[in-house]
């Protein structure tokens, strides 16, 4: 962009701070504005039935690690624990990964903006029967009953609501989620934090141990894991929610 080639160029003195930081803000506003404009493409693409995900075979681990690197920083400036937890033998997705991440991004982001500093952010992932589900929940104010109804509307928002932003995150994910034949859906309960959820069909699952071509306790170490992770192992339990539109 020209405007940061422009703060490039500003010298060290009071003016070049301050050119820098005019560059800064034309800089943030265009990327703003291409965001919108992303969005509002996004959303017409949607609306016609014409947005097409080109699936590949993705590990779980790497797209979550992706997405959460994305908001780290911005989540340590503001206090916020953000974690990812990948239960064990979850199995690749198939999934436009560009895609995918923006689901991420905006639930991510979604759960950044609204949880207070010093609450917690957690992404997860578990095994369902032919699909992998989702959850990201966050320790925020929630979402009012009233508004569940509405949040995967298109444009919608509160009244009130910050601009910068043209409620079309939740409506734009939920249409990529759709897109792969998965589902997204939201449980909130006001006060216990929001829980944005959606699945992503399964590859082919993980082996079972006792199928890995050498038995681990013929080695005497515990048995890899070979879609998953071994640092976060989590058994969770499925709950298989009703949609929530
Ligand atoms: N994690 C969350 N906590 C509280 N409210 C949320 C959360 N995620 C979404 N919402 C509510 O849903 C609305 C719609 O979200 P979204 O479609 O991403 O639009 P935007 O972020 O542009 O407002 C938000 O304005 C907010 O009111
Ligand atoms: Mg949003």
């Amino acid at each position: 962009m020209n405007a940061q080639f422009l703060g490039a160029d500003a010298g060290e003195d009071k003016r070049g701070a301050q050119l820098r930081k005019q560059a800064a803000r034309i800089s943030r506003s265009s990327d703003l504005m291409m965001r919108l404009i992303a969005d509002l493409l996004d959303g017409a693409k949607i609306e016609s039935g014409t947005l097409r995900a080109e699936p590949h075979l993705e590990p779980v681990e790497a797209l979550l690690d992706d997405a959460l690197d994305l908001f780290r920083s911005g989540a340590r400036e503001k206090s916020i624990q953000l974690g990812s937890d990948v239960a064990q033998r979850v199995p690749d997705v198939w999934c436009d990964r560009d895609r995918v991440l923006q689901v991420l991004s905006n639930l991510i982001g979604n759960a950044l903006k609204f949880t207070p500093p010093g609450g917690t952010i957690a992404v997860t992932a578990v095994p369902l029967t032919d699909q992998v589900q989702f959850t990201v929940a966050d320790s925020g104010p929630g979402i009012p009953a009233e508004h569940l109804p509405h949040i995967f509307d298109r444009y919608w928002q509160p009244s009130g609501a910050r601009r910068g932003s043209a409620g079309l995150g939740l409506y734009i994910a939920k249409g990529i989620v759709e897109a792969h034949s998965g589902r997204m859906w939201v449980d909130s309960k006001p006060r216990h934090g929001a829980m944005l959820s959606f699945t992503l069909p399964a590859g082919s699952p993980a082996p079972r141990p006792e199928e890995l071509p050498i038995s681990s306790e013929l080695l005497g170490r515990p048995a890899p894991l070979p879609a998953a992770s071994a640092s976060h192992q989590a058994n969770h339990p499925h709950t298989d929610r009703s949609d929530n539109r």
